[in-house]
């Protein structure tokens, strides 16, 4: 069994970033042998980081009630699906800040990547997520879902019309994650002997 944690990127209100993240942890949940949660950044409501200590050196000794409990659901992660918004080129800050709170949490694990917006799809976001990802040791994949011109998928309800190839990239983004969050499961397990 791998805990597959699906990451909201948007806390804003009418926010279209809830619909491909509950798409994608739908798709997520079919698969046996994955367990799959939904950690929606607007109900953790993290506060600007606000931990004495940088990360990598507080040595799990959080100062913050809010910080323990964040650190505690990523520790407990196999594998992560990042949902995000483009903003002015970038992903948004409430994801790094909740990025920014932990180290080695995120250590050894898969991080894949759902994003959308105008005509790039969010492309630029996820670029700038690869490189933060190396930095706390998480190994993005490849595989990607892109969502451009999100507003022309949407029905007269505001609901977005996943398309086939984008269920097609969403498996293929799963295929990977799974078999690598299983993979780095084992090795993190060496690693810390
Ligand atoms: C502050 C801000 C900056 C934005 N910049 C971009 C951008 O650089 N590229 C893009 O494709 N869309 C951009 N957009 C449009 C977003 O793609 C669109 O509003 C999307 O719904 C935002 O995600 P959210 O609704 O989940 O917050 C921007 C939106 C906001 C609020």
């Amino acid at each position: 069994m791998v805990k597959i944690k699906v990451i909201t990127g948007s806390s804003r209100p009418g926010r279209f970033n809830i619909q491909p993240a509950r798409w994608i942890a739908d798709l997520a949940e079919q698969r046996d042998e994955v367990e799959v949660e939904l950690v929606d950044l607007a109900e953790l409501n993290l506060p600007f980081m606000d931990e004495p200590m940088p990360p990598s050196m507080a040595n799990g000794l959080y100062q913050h009630e809010h910080t323990i409990k964040w650190a505690k659901t990523i520790a407990d992660a196999d594998g992560f699906i990042f949902v995000t918004p483009e903003y002015n080129h970038s992903y948004s800050a409430i994801l790094k800040n909740a990025i920014d709170y932990l180290f080695f949490e995120w250590h050894y694990k898969p991080a894949s990547f759902v994003s959308y917006g105008s005509v790039a799809g969010g492309a630029r976001s996820v670029e700038h997520l690869r490189g933060i990802a190396a930095e706390i040791k998480l190994y993005d994949i490849r595989e990607q879902v892109l969502i451009p011109n999100l507003w022309g998928g949407l029905n007269d309800n505001g609901e977005y019309q996943f398309t086939d190839k984008q269920a097609e990239d969403a498996n293929a983004l799963l295929d990977q994650l799974v078999f690598w969050a299983a993979k780095m499961k084992d090795a993190r397990a060496e690693l810390q002997q």
